[in-house]
């Protein structure tokens, strides 16, 4: 696999996280200039996976070094309760006397008092949810798709019958990833939500997931 590696993230993965989260955060693209600290955009979509739900967090390393990373959680319900009791609080008080310098800033400060949850019809249909992001120059060599499916069966092994994941309305053309690999749309709210069943998940994928 050209130098490439898939292993389950451990707590010293979190500085490789929250720096490839900023820098795919803006539809994929570096967000670094987005906010006065890097550390930002992790603390929403990547850290509290890694924190909460360490078994379903996977990252992708090159010659040892991390470039990319698929968290989720088997059960989003159960996890959004998590956060509201024992995260948000934490980011409340460590960040609480902070001045948004940016719109980014702004964004991500508002968001720790009014977290985004997944609609219940959704949650409960699809119970599990994930975010993948890779580094730029490991971008388009096939390890997306292969780190998603380790992902599916890792969700697939802690219970979860469904996954969902949205995707920025501006960040379209990735839908196309997640088509290919078996999600198909679900809703616009405005952000794109898509969808896949894990009981009938491809046999490509179920056959990976068995143990070698
Ligand atoms: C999206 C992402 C995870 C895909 O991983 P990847 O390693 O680049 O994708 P792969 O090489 O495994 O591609 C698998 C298939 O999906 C297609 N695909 C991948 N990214 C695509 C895109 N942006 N648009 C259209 N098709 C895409 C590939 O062409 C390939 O098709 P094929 O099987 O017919 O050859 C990765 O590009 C990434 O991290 N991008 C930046 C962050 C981001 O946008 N994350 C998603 C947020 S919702």
């Amino acid at each position: 696999m050209d130098g490439f590696t898939i292993r389950v993230a451990t707590a010293e993965d979190e500085a490789a996280l929250s720096d490839i989260c900023v820098r795919t955060a803006d539809r994929g693209k570096d967000a670094s200039d987005h906010y006065s600290d890097y550390q930002y955009p992790g603390l929403i979509w990547a850290l509290p996976y890694l924190r909460f739900c360490r078994d379903t967090c996977l990252v992708l390393t090159r010659h040892g070094k991390v470039v990319g990373y698929a968290v989720g959680t088997p059960d989003t319900l159960q996890f959004e309760a998590t956060l509201k009791n024992s995260w948000w609080p934490e980011l409340r008080q460590r960040f609480g006397q902070r001045a948004a310098l940016s719109p980014g800033d702004r964004y991500v400060l508002d968001y720790f008092h009014e977290p985004e949850v997944a609609p219940n019809d959704i949650a409960t249909r699809f119970p599990a949810h994930l975010h993948i992001n890779l580094l730029p120059d490991a971008q388009g060599k096939g390890m997306g798709r292969e780190l998603l499916e380790a992902l599916l069966c890792s969700l697939k092994r802690s219970g979860a019958t469904g996954v969902h994941l949205g995707v920025n309305h501006l960040n379209e053309p990735v839908t196309e990833f997640y088509r290919k690999v078996g999600f198909a749309e679900i809703a616009r709210l405005p952000s794109i939500i898509m969808a896949m069943d894990l009981c009938a998940m491809g046999t490509e994928i179920v056959h990976r997931c068995d143990p070698k």
